[in-house]
C-alpha cells in the first residue's frame, strides 16, 4: 500500500469520502421537514463537503457552514460556485475552523449537526460543545443532531462493499466503545492501494439524551432516519430534535 493509513477527511481520503456521500440522502427529509416555513437562520457544524448544506438552501434564510477540512470545504465551495447555484449560493458563509474552538458573535434558530458526527468526540469535548450550541442558538431555537444507533450483535467487524474498488471496513472496539471506519481504496485487480480511517465514540440514545439535559436543551423529538441509500446496512440514524429554552436564562437573568 502507498499510504497506510490517511484520515478520512483531508486529501484523497477526503476526495473518496465526499464521492462515497455525496448521493446520501439520509436524515435530508426529516431535516427540512423540520425547517420547512420557518426561513431560520441556520449554524451547520461539520458541514463537510456540503451534503446537507445543499439540501437546506432552498429552506434557509441563511447558512453558516463550518468544517475543519479545507478540502471537503473548498468541494462545498466548488459546488456553491456553480452557475444554477448563483441565486442562492450568497446565502451560505463557509467557515475553515474547528467546531470545538469556534469564535461565534451571531446567534442562530437553528444548529445542525449530522452524520451522526457528534459521536467524532469524547466526553468533554461534547460538553462544551453543548454548552457552546446552546449559546449559539436563540431562544426557543433547535439543536438537529443525529446519532448512529447500530445494533450491536456478535461480530466486532463489519464490511461494506461500496464498489469494486472501494470497500469501508468497520470495527468495534466494545471496551473503548470505538468504531474505527476505514474507507480501503482498491486497484482494478482488487489490491488494496491505500485506506482512510475515522474512529466514533459510541452514544447511546439515553446518554445522547443525558447530556443535551445537562446543556440545557430539552429533547422533544427523536425519528428514525435511515438507512436510505447510506450504503446498504451502514447503520440506523436517529435525528434528535432538542430546544433552547424560549426564555434564556443563563447567568439566573431572563433574556427574552
Ligand atoms: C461524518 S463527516 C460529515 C460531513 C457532512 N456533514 C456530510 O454529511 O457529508 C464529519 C465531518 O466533521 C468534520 N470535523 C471533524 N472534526 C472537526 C472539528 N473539530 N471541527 C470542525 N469539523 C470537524 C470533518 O472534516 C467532516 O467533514
Amino acid at each position: 500500500m502507498s499510504n497506510h493509513q490517511a484520515t478520512l477527511y483531508t486529501g484523497r481520503g477526503a476526495e473518496l469520502y465526499h464521492a462515497v456521500v455525496q448521493s446520501d440522502s439520509s436524515e435530508l427529509r426529516e431535516i427540512i421537514h423540520s425547517l420547512r416555513g420557518k426561513d431560520p437562520r441556520i449554524l451547520e457544524l461539520a458541514a463537510g463537503s456540503g451534503r446537507i448544506t445543499l439540501a437546506l438552501l432552498p429552506f434557509a434564510r441563511s447558512i453558516t457552514a463550518v468544517d475543519n477540512s479545507a478540502e471537503l470545504l473548498s468541494i462545498l465551495q466548488d459546488e456553491l460556485a456553480r452557475p444554477d447555484r448563483r441565486r442562492t449560493a450568497s446565502k451560505v458563509e463557509t467557515v475553515l475552523a474547528d467546531i470545538l474552538a469556534l469564535e461565534l458573535d451571531e446567534i442562530f434558530d437553528c444548529v445542525v449537526l449530522g452524520t451522526t458526527s457528534f459521536c467524532l468526540f469524547d466526553a468533554d469535548q461534547r460538553r462544551s460543545l453543548l454548552t457552546d450550541i446552546r449559546r449559539w442558538l436563540a431562544p426557543g431555537g433547535e439543536l438537529l443532531l443525529s446519532l448512529r444507533t447500530p445494533e450491536l450483535g456478535g461480530s466486532n467487524f463489519y464490511l461494506h462493499e461500496v464498489s469494486p474498488q472501494l470497500a469501508i471496513e468497520e470495527t468495534f472496539d466494545a471496551v473503548g466503545r470505538t468504531f474505527t471506519s476505514t474507507l480501503v481504496e482498491r486497484s482494478g485487480d482488487g489490491q488494496r492501494i491505500a485506506e482512510y480511517s475515522v474512529t466514533t465514540h459510541l452514544l447511546t440514545e439515553g446518554e445522547l439524551r443525558d447530556e443535551l439535559g445537562a446543556a440545557g436543551l430539552a429533547v422533544t423529538g427523536a425519528v428514525d432516519v435511515g438507512p436510505r441509500n447510506r450504503l446498504g446496512a451502514i447503520g440506523n440514524y436517529k435525528l434528535f430534535r432538542a430546544h433552547a429554552p424560549a426564555r434564556d436564562t443563563i447567568g439566573g437573568t431572563a433574556n427574552v
